[in-house]
């Protein structure tokens, strides 16, 4: 089962991913994540990444591809978060993990922006909150494992903006490329996190390779 959650910057595909991996007993990989991983580690592909993701732009197809191939070359349960997001990685993707479905979540513009640069991560683990929407009991430490939360180099307002523009631009496109052959489950992406979970639930309930 390969379950891609689309969506802009911020629409909550990370919060949602995990959830669903959770709920579903599904492998949550998301590309950022990996990178940030590989930055963390100072690797040859972390280092490779690095300029475009502080940026806000696309790191090259080929790097991310060959990244995901390797990733769920030995499993057949994901929710893939961040990837695809250019028609050349949603084309190579069939080619080794065919998608059963597609949820892009969206969400207008002003909100993307106030989630973003509102939101705060865990240096370690990578846990997000938000510092109203979803804060943490202590301001400034991981609920989870105590590490201190940080703000993401690429949530500053300007590339947040460049994010934004680079998703119309090359990840808008995939909505059309899943709904031509009827994958695509659209969902709203406002509203409590809870709100949402059951939206994305409800739509995919009818993917007969899920459990509902
Ligand atoms: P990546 O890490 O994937 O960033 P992104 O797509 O920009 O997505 P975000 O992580 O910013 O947002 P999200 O939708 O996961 O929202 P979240 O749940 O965190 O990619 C980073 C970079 O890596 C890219 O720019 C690129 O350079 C590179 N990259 C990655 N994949 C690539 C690929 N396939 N190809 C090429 N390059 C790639 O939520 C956001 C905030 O909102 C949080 O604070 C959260 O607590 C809050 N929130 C979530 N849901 C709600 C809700 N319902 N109500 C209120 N607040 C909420």
């Amino acid at each position: 089962v390969i379950v891609v959650l689309l969506g802009p910057p911020g629409a909550g595909k990370g919060t949602q991913a995990v959830r669903l991996a959770r709920a579903l007993d599904l492998e949550h990989v998301s590309t950022g994540d990996l990178f940030r991983d590989h930055l963390r580690r100072r690797t040859d592909l972390g280092e490779a990444a690095e300029s475009y993701m502080r940026a806000g732009d696309l790191v090259p197809d080929s790097i991310v591809t060959a990244m995901v191939r390797e990733r769920v070359a030995d499993g057949t349960r994901f929710v893939l978060d961040g990837f695809p997001r250019t028609l050349a990685q949603a084309q190579e993707l069939e080619s080794f993990a065919p998608v059963d479905a597609a949820v892009l979540i969206t969400v207008p513009d002003d909100v993307l922006r106030a989630r973003l640069t509102g939101r705060r991560v865990c240096a370690v683990g990578g846990h997000v909150y938000h510092v109203t929407e979803h804060p943490p009991r202590e301001a400034g430490v991981c609920d989870v494992d105590g590490s201190l939360l940080i703000q993401r180099e690429d949530d500053t307002e300007e590339t947040v903006s460049r994010r934004l523009e680079v998703y119309r631009e090359q990840t808008r496109p995939l909505r059309d490329y899943y709904a031509l052959d009827s994958r695509l489950l659209e969902i709203d992406g406002t509203g409590s996190v809870e709100t949402v979970a059951r939206r994305m639930a409800a739509a995919l309930g009818g993917i007969p390779a899920l459990p509902s």
